[in-house]
């Protein structure tokens, strides 16, 4: 008998080690601030990504190595060396900020580890630093804001005023938008670049705003420093005169909540919002609130995407670092946020940019959307893939 149930149990074992060895066979390093300004935006993007694997019934199939980048570039390097030369995982996903992705994109490069880029969006990764080992599956800054400057002096806006974080992203998405502004006739007047996770009191800004007689303000503003400002606008008493406008992470649905009634009339620009109206994002939205009781925001969207691919790439056999950079941006699919491809000339994701308005849903916050710019891609960026 107890020979019996030793070979039995030792069959057992040696299955269930199989099954183990072939099923979690791909490691992916999950680089995302867990703490800081951005660490809701970073829970939100692993909440995604994990749904993904599991709609998929593949979470077995990868093993997660988890490391918090602080959205500080020294920390995000000392963690992306940590999980490439010490965990050697097959694939690195995250990164939230400009400034880490900027930090870490030679590093990647020269250690040829796929890295799915799950928030960042450091025009340069894509542009004239882009390598074939990363793969954008989120935005780039100047894909969010081009559209907006063109939509905003084509709605009659002339004069605008602008703020943003003092960081590569702050400076990339103004620097966009004021670009289309001005070719379609519109005049920045002035801007600010405040101090990124230091300022809490925007008071000077928003008089020196005010002083300036805009017809509106533009302002790129993600996380905690987003809930701020948009409240700050409303409470010094610029939102009943001069409208605010912005990249659409300033009133994104992970914390509009948190900005309350400060956020009705504000519009902005975003690659999704949960209340597109497709039969893929209706399922998406239905999924996500059932499994996290609360509406996903175009953070959960892009880790579920960076999820997607990384799929796709392994169900099409891609195995190891090499095999996975070069299946990743051959991946195509409608999903969540429209049709969703990698534009070959760059890595970065072709989409939809949607300009919505936050306006009130009964005592709730919601989003109506008010323009489509179909299928946009980065214009020539000097990106050459080697
Ligand atoms: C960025 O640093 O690239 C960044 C951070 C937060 C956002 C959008 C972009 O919501």
């Amino acid at each position: 008998m107890r020979k019996f149930l030793c070979a039995a149990l030792g069959a057992c074992a040696a299955a269930s080690l199989m099954v183990h060895s072939a099923a979690a066979e791909t490691k992916v390093g999950l680089l995302l601030p867990t703490s800081g300004n951005y660490a809701a935006l970073g829970k939100e993007i692993d909440d995604g990504f994990v749904m993904a694997l599991e709609e998929a019934g593949m979470a077995g199939d990868f093993t997660l190595v988890r490391e918090d980048s602080e959205a500080k570039p020294p920390v995000g390097m000392a963690k992306a060396r940590k999980l490439v030369l010490q965990d050697n995982v097959d694939a690195v996903v995250g990164i939230v900020s400009s400034a880490v992705l900027g930090a870490v994109r030679d590093f990647i490069d020269g250690s040829k580890v796929p890295l799915i880029v799950a928030n960042a969006g450091n025009d340069e990764a894509t542009g004239a630093n882009c390598s074939k080992y990363i793969v954008r599956v989120s935005f780039s800054n100047a894909q969010v804001n081009r559209p907006m400057g063109t939509w905003m002096a084509e709605h009659g806006v002339k004069k605008v005023y602008a703020m943003a974080p003092d960081y590569a992203a702050g400076h990339q998405m103004i620097d966009a938008f004021t670009a289309s502004f001005t070719a379609a006739g519109g005049e920045v007047i002035g801007a600010d670049y405040t101090p990124f996770g230091k300022t809490q009191d925007f008071g000077p800004y928003l008089t020196k705003a005010k002083a300036a007689s805009p017809d509106a303000v533009f302002v790129f503003y993600a996380g905690g420093e987003a809930i701020s400002f948009v409240k700050q606008y409303d409470s010094f008493g610029l939102k009943a005169d001069i409208p605010l406008y912005g990249s659409g992470f300033l009133t994104s649905p992970l914390y509009v909540k948190a900005e309350g009634p400060a956020a009705i009339g504000v519009t902005t620009s975003l690659h999704y919002v949960p209340t597109l109206d497709t039969p893929e994002n209706q399922a998406f939205v239905a999924a996500f609130k059932a499994k996290f009781d609360r509406p996903p925001s175009e953070y959960a969207v892009q880790g579920y995407d960076s999820a997607r691919v990384l799929i796709e790439a392994v169900k099409a056999g891609a195995k190891g670092r090499e095999a996975i950079a070069e299946a990743l941006s051959k991946v195509s699919y409608t999903g969540p946020r429209g049709p969703l491809t990698i534009d070959p000339a760059t890595n970065n994701v072709v989409q939809n940019i949607y300009v919505y308005e936050t306006v009130a849903d009964g005592d709730a916050l919601t989003q109506k959307i008010v323009g489509t710019i179909n299928e946009v891609r980065d214009a020539p960026n000097g990106c050459v893939l080697k």
